[in-house]
Formats: structure tokens, sequence, C-alpha cells
């Protein structure tokens, strides 16, 4: 019987997610907007509003740490308030399904984890924990030993690392410094293999995280992107879906 070719651009991806073994999905901050958690570069996005020289870079934060802490206990705060929205969700029952890691996160919200922690239930949410290869906000990080610990309310003196006494930060990529290498081995070995890559609501104009889709499509993988507007990225897409991701991924992956 001749096969009938999907319509819509949504059916289309949802035939290569169906005939996909092994699917990573590399999300950014507009997976978190419809949570309330703002992105960087869009309209609205804090780059919009603050200077990132001066409060997310190691020259920052050795130069000014107090300014650049009450930037992220600011933050921390704020998202400490968001909740997982329905792209979070479907995304990680759809990874819980599967059974199989693949979510790659530039977010350090914690979103993602607290959705596979809620999509499990009793059961383990490994397969829908993400790889945080930008870190996590909620936690803090000795800039001079590596220990982390939970993170506290920020108090009139700077956080003390219990192990070394150096300054603690968030635990947190900034720029000029290096991902771990770990994380990152791990991501790009998931994309590499990969036979599609979901790209979620990010720019794609941050490396090394960006170069995460092209290992997926150098392994003779596909794209299918899911962004409210065109990226750097959509050109080479095998799908390119224009929406929210909260009223996508539902729809993509349901
Ligand atoms: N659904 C899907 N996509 C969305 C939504 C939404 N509801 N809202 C915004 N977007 C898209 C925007 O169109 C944009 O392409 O999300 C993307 C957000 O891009 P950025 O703000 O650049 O965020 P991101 O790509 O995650 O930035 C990468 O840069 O500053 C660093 O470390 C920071 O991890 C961050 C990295």
């Amino acid at each position: 019987m001749e096969r009938i070719l999907p319509h819509s651009e949504l059916e289309r991806a949802r035939e290569l997610i169906a005939g996909a073994e092994r699917v990573v999905a590399l999300t950014g901050a507009g997976i978190s907007a419809e949570s309330g958690v703002p992105t960087f570069r869009d309209a609205g996005g804090l780059w919009r509003n603050y200077r990132p020289e001066e409060l997310a870079t190691i020259g920052a934060f050795e130069r000014d740490p107090r300014t650049v802490w009450e930037w992220y206990a600011w933050r921390r705060g704020f998202v400490a308030e968001c909740e997982p929205n329905d792209g979070h969700r479907a995304l990680a029952r759809f990874f819980l399904r599967r059974g199989r890691e693949g979510i790659v996160t530039q977010n350090v919200d914690g979103l993602h984890t607290r959705a596979a922690l809620d999509a499990a239930g009793d059961g383990p949410p490994g397969a829908a924990l993400p790889i945080e290869i930008h870190g996590a906000i909620a936690r803090d990080r000795c800039n001079r030993c590596g220990q982390r610990a939970e993170a506290e309310p920020l108090g009139d003196s700077l956080p003390r690392c219990e192990a070394c006494g150096g300054m603690r930060r968030p635990d947190v990529v900034l720029f000029g410094e290096m991902l771990d290498s770990d994380l990152l081995a791990r991501a790009q070995s998931l994309a590499a293999r990969a036979d599609l890559c979901l790209v979620i609501g990010t720019s794609a104009v941050v490396h090394p995280a960006a170069g995460i889709p092209l290992a997926t499509l150098q392994g003779g993988g596909g794209i299918v992107e899911v962004n409210t507007e065109r990226t750097e990225l959509t050109g080479a897409a095998t799908v390119a879906l224009r929406g929210e991701a909260g009223v996508v991924l539902p729809a993509l992956l349901g």
C-alpha cells in the first residue's frame, strides 16, 4: 500500500521520533519561559537588561563577588518559585517511557529534575534526569577545592567552603569557564549516537552546547527543532516546529 506522507510538520516530526531508536534532547531557556524563568537573548531576556560580563563571568566573580552573589541569589529565589511546565513534563514522561537517558540541558533552574521526580513518582527517575552541562543554580561549589554544598540564603558575609575555607560560588558555569568535561563528554556521546536530536528552546549560539545537535547530524541523525522563533540551527533542522514548548511537546511526545 502506498505510504501516505504525513500532512503536517508535527506528523512528520512524530514519525521521525517513532522511527528513532536513540533520541537526545538539548534544551535551553525557552523550555522554562512558560514557567516564568526569564530567557537570555530574546525579547525581555536577561541579557537585554543586564551585562553578562558584569554578572556571569569568572572575572566578575573574582573582581566583585558580592555583586555576582547578589544577582545569583536573586535568580535563585526567583527560580525557586517557578514550577515545571507541560513541556518539561512531556519530555520527562517521554524519556521515562523509553527508559534511556537523553535530556541535555543548558538550564540551571532544576526544572527538568523536578519534572523527572514528579513523573517517576515512586519509581526511578533516572532516564528523565537531565545532564546539566551548565550546572545547577540551587547548589554551591567551592571556587578553590570544588566541593559542592546545598545553597544557603546569602548573609552579610560571603559563603565559605567548610572543607578548605575557600570562597563558595553558585555551582553554575560562568562565562570564561570550562564545562565539566565528564558531563560534556556524556552529552556529546549521546548526541553522536542519536538518530534524532530534539532541540528545544535554545538560540543555539553558545558553544560547546550548540555543537551537540551538530554531533547528531554528523552521526547521520536528524534534528527536530521546537522554538517560537527561527534560530541559527533552523536551517539544519529536518523539521522545525514553530511554537511554545509547553504546547508543542505534549502534542509531539504525548
Ligand atoms: N518555547 C520554545 N522556545 C522559546 C520559548 C517557548 N515558550 N520562549 C522563548 N523561546 C526561544 C527563543 O526564541 C530563543 O531561541 O528560546 C530561546 C532562548 O534562547 P536564549 O535566551 O539565548 O537561551 P539559551 O539558548 O538557553 O542560552 C544558552 O547562554 O547565557 C548563557 O548559560 C546561559 O545556558 C545559557 C546559554
